[in-house]
């Protein structure tokens, strides 16, 4: 995107309190329920990302009245599950894999066309894995040349519900068929080869509509209705997961996250941060708008590599760039295996965070499917190197963290993007102690 640079290096210990922000897998599925049902909801801890703005935007040109009554919160008056209105513009999705994935879904089912375009990242990225079985359900979409965006859904073409086996473990994928799966006869099943996030399945069963779910496996009907209800959006871990990793790394670290959620399809950064000797401990365990939250404290610990269970991959599948950074700062090898699909996210991300360890001295092997890194445990990462984030929000954030254990300063490239999932992420993590500013 734009060519916003960071100055990282060693800043502080890292101390204190830190408060991430809202949930962006819930706020785009909040906006989007909310937008469909009966009745007015509200909305508290929003994202105030990009990526959930550009859904609620879209919605909003979809015909759907959404008020801002304060930072971090919506009343979204629902139009009711036949109640869009064609766009006379593109929908623009910016950066966002999900809402274009899980829009496409629900547009299927309108009466009206529709186009779906997105930001250079966006444009990029593979969109056959959910065009394929919206087809099946009857759904007609046209794509660019390769499968890739913009998506120029077809209106008023009846939907029938499908059995999907998916070969991939997408949550993006298999919300994208239970929302078409809403304007379908019949029943619409999706299996996984293994559980993804359910956020859309629990959303669902929140707005009244009758769901089973159990991990791996999700089924609906078409022809109800949802009802207005009031969502609060957790803390995002992902979020989280980049101070969970510095502090693990800065030695005289010790910080506490407040209220993070700790849905377990999204904790598996967690598992294998203690796997490698991480000192991570929950408290005040509780629950917010559904969704269990607890507080987690944080002290730097020496780690180790490991070979990442592929079970957990589907469960920490955003959090792989900054355990390439843990991993970087482990004694001995990290092996990451399983793990194709970081190939097609915002950025090649396998490629990407080779590119930016190897400019800071680590040594490590690139495989189709993850990487095998060697930590330089106690030593400095190398530093006076210019790292290139592709544009991609969590690759620019993972390498503001590894410049806190650089032996020389370190600039970041083309972090505009960061804005899409982490508004303030410069300035919260400067509170507590990070080096890091604007270059
Ligand atoms: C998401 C699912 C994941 C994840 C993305 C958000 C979601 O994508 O990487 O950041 O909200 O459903 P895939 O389902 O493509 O793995």
């Amino acid at each position: 995107m734009s060519a916003a640079s960071w100055n990282a290096a060693p800043g502080a210990p890292l101390r204190g309190e830190v408060r991430v922000p809202g949930d962006k897998s819930v706020s785009h599925r909040a906006i989007m329920l909310a937008a469909l049902a009966d009745g007015t909801s509200r909305i508290d801890g929003f994202l105030e990302g990009e990526d959930a703005r550009a859904t609620e935007a879209i919605f909003r040109r979809l015909g759907v009245l959404i008020e801002t009554p304060g930072a971090g919160s919506r009343i979204v008056h629902g139009v009711g599950i036949d109640g869009l209105r064609a766009s006379d513009a593109p929908l623009d999705c910016g950066n966002a894999g999900t809402g274009m994935r899980l829009i496409a879904g629900l547009l299927a089912g309108q009466a009206f066309d529709s186009t779906l375009v997105g930001d250079p990242s966006l444009s990029k990225r593979p969109m056959r894995r959910v065009t394929e079985p919206l087809a099946r359900m009857g759904a007609r979409i046209d794509t660019g040349e390769g499968g890739v965006p913009p998506l120029h859904v077809h209106g008023g073409t009846p939907l029938r519900g499908i059995e999907f086996d998916n070969v991939l473990a997408s949550a993006q994928v298999k919300s994208c068929l239970l929302l078409a799966g809403l304007y379908a006869d019949g029943e619409t099943v999706v299996h996984e080869p293994r559980p993804t996030r359910d956020y859309t399945e629990r959303m669902l069963a929140a707005f009244g509509w009758p769901i089973e779910f159990a991990p791996g496996i999700a089924r609906l009907t078409g022809g109800h209705r949802l009802r207005a209800t009031d969502v609060r959006v957790p803390a995002d871990f992902s979020s989280a997961a980049f101070f969970l990793v510095a502090a693990s790394i800065v030695p005289g670290s010790d910080l506490l996250l407040r209220r993070v959620g700790m849905n377990p399809r999204r904790t598996g950064l967690l598992h294998v941060l203690r796997l490698m000797g991480a000192d991570i401990v929950e408290s005040d365990a509780g629950e917010e708008g559904g969704e269990p939250v607890a507080d987690l404290r944080v002290r730097h610990a020496p780690l180790h590599g490991i070979d990442v269970p592929e079970q957990h991959v589907p469960d920490m599948i955003d959090e792989f760039p900054v355990l390439f950074i843990a991993a970087a700062c482990a004694h001995g090898a990290t092996r990451v295996t399983g793990a194709h699909e970081l190939r097609v996210k915002e950025s090649d991300r396998i490629a990407t965070m080779a590119a930016g360890l190897r400019a800071l001295g680590v040594d490590l092997d690139e495989a189709e499917d993850g990487a095998t890194i060697r930590g330089r445990a106690g030593g400095a990462l190398g530093g006076n190197a210019r790292i290139d984030s592709h544009g991609d929000h969590r690759i620019a954030m993972a390498f503001a963290v590894a410049a806190q254990r650089s032996g020389s300063p370190v600039t970041v490239d083309d972090v505009a993007n960061v804005a899409t999932s982490f508004p303030g992420f410069e300035s919260l993590a400067r509170d507590v102690g990070f080096g890091l500013t604007t270059a």
